[in-house]
């Protein structure tokens, strides 16, 4: 069972997901290795795409069929072919060993279970080769938990192919016994004479990680913190940082 199952909105994440603020980010760690790049929670390939194209010899990987079928459709014709696997990250279980893996867009908090939150950062670890680093960005908690405040809010209205748009609109709640954030995104797809064609609506839960908990938690299970920026320019994390980017060494 999926906490968010994008399965249900790949055909259309692209539209509402159109950002490139982080890609600089890791392809500025990515150029600086020799070896392979695994991007965990990758998806429909935002980041990836960008990574080919500078020539890293990536693995993607996530478990929803149909996100890594819109990568698959997208990496048609590119040169720089990736590996792509549909595996659940936290039974990551690959025949290569990694000199950079990373994950991006906050991802790492849609695992809830903590249970699992170890699971997965042991299977990382032992997919790093000696010295090789992992990076995972997370949001900082006190900044996003400002809008986990169960009001509808609209997320934008986003051009589609042909002429149709896309407005994302969602609500949601904090709830302190579990540290975990609960709501609904929910999508309609309006023609070129504003009329609606489709609805549909997403269940959203994701934990809220605090520094602390996600710092105790790499190093038991054997990473070296390297550094925690605050943002996508490397700017130190304080408490009023959007961002946790944590860079870990094995
Ligand atoms: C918010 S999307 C981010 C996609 C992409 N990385 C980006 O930046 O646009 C989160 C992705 O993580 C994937 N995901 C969530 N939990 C996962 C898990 N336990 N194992 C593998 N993939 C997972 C989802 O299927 C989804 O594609």
């Amino acid at each position: 069972m999926k906490n968010i199952d994008f399965d249900f909105v790949a055909d259309i994440y692209d539209a509402y997901v159109a950002v490139g603020f982080d890609i600089g980010f890791f392809s500025k760690y990515a150029k600086e290795i020799k070896g392979k790049t695994l991007e965990l929670m990758c998806g429909t390939g935002r980041v990836s795409i960008p990574l080919l194209n500078n020539g890293i010899d990536l693995t993607c990987l996530d478990y929803s069929q149909e996100m890594l079928r819109v990568l698959e459709r997208k990496t048609i014709g590119l040169s720089n072919q990736p590996r792509i696997v549909c595996q659940d990250v936290c039974e990551l279980k690959l025949d290569e060993e990694y000199e950079l893996i990373y994950i991006p867009f906050n991802s790492f908090s849609e695992i809830v279970d903590r249970d699992k939150q170890k699971a997965a950062l042991a299977r990382i670890f032992d997919h790093l080769a000696q010295d090789a680093l992992f990076i995972c960005t997370l949001y900082n908690p006190c900044y996003r938990i400002k809008t986990a405040d169960g009001l509808l809010r609209i997320l934008g209205r986003f051009p589609m192919e042909p002429e149709e748009s896309l407005v994302v609109s969602y609500y949601n709640h904090y709830d302190d016994k579990t540290e975990a954030v609960k709501g609904m995104q929910f999508y309609e797809i309006y023609d070129s004479k504003n009329v609606l064609i489709d609805k549909r609506f997403l269940d959203i839960h994701f934990s809220l990680l605090s520094r602390a908990a996600f710092e105790k938690m790499a190093l038991e299970s054997g990473f070296a913190m390297r550094d925690v920026y605050g943002d996508y320019d490397c700017a130190p994390f304080s408490e009023e940082s959007i961002y946790m980017n944590f860079v870990l060494e094995k």
